[in-house]
């Protein structure tokens, strides 16, 4: 047993997509979220600079003593995910690979589609990991650089995020059986996605899909929490303004939770 918390990390409120499926299978965890909506998107800057932020990010869960970090962000785990795994002592998942595995089981036709941020789509780590796996499997990837913000500015139900929405998908409409939510804002977007790429296409939520990872973690290295101490206590962390964070949060989560601002410790040279 060990009752510390779970640490997420996004760019944003994307990672809420993880906290709401973990709240759902794992409800005895405890979270501390850090989303850096300041400086989000991550999506369009430059991998160095992607990986700066994604260190202050892990560097900020470590000092809240958590017993595992979730790269609740696809951006971050295609550029840093890889490194700062071989550099901490704690597990650290991060959402690609289970995404990857979700959609090959998903898949009826071999087809399958992928989007996310201008950075995961130009690492190609989705195409990569899927083809590891299951060779046959068709791949088209497609980025959709619009998404994030529209969900950062909490437009989700807006006529302009159906425009959005509609035109970024239409070279992947009636090509894919499969379509990976490759970044965890999108979920947010799924009834507008859903609706544009048609009833028969699956929708892979790769932060969800992510929980039974954590699940299969926590218990190989036995450090669930015990379900006979005190209930839990999330925190949750913005570098922006928490209201805005909360009111995006309290309609996704279905729950009023704390959320406080939090300041990055800018370490140069100390990565
Ligand atoms: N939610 C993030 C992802 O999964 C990043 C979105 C962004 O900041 O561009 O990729």
């Amino acid at each position: 047993m060990d009752n510390r918390p779970i640490g997420f990390l996004d760019s944003g409120v994307g990672g809420l997509t993880v906290v709401r499926e973990l709240m759902r299978q794992l409800p005895h965890e405890e979270i501390v979220y850090i989303g850096d909506s300041a400086r989000a998107p991550y999506g369009p800057r430059p991998a160095e600079q992607i990986r700066e932020y994604t260190w202050e990010l892990v560097n900020f869960l470590l000092t809240k003593n958590v017993k595992m970090i979730v790269f609740a962000c696809n951006t971050a785990t295609a550029v840093a995910w890889e490194e700062v795994k071989e550099k901490l002592k704690i597990p650290v998942l991060g959402v690609i690979l289970p995404g990857s595995s979700a959609a090959i089981k998903s898949s009826t036709g071999g087809k399958i589609g992928v989007i996310g941020t201008p950075m995961t789509i130009a690492s190609d780590i989705y195409n990569e990991k899927i083809k590891a796996l299951a060779p046959q499997m068709e791949v088209q990837s497609l980025a959709c650089p619009k998404f994030a913000p529209l969900v950062e500015s909490n437009q989700i139900a807006s006529s302009v995020a159906k425009k959005v929405v509609y035109e970024s998908l239409a070279p992947l409409v009636g090509k894919v059986d499969t379509l990976v939510l490759g970044c965890t804002h999108y979920p947010l977007l799924r009834p507008i996605i859903q609706n544009v790429m048609g009833p028969q296409v699956t929708l892979i939520d790769s932060g969800a899909e992510c929980v039974r990872d954590i699940s299969v973690l926590l218990n190989y290295f036995q450090i669930n929490r015990s379900r006979d101490g005190e209930g839990v206590k999330h925190r949750f962390y913005t570098t922006a303004n928490p209201e805005s964070f909360k009111m995006i949060a309290i309609n996704w989560l279905d729950q009023d939770i704390p959320v406080e601002h939090a300041t990055l410790l800018v370490k140069k040279g100390e990565k």
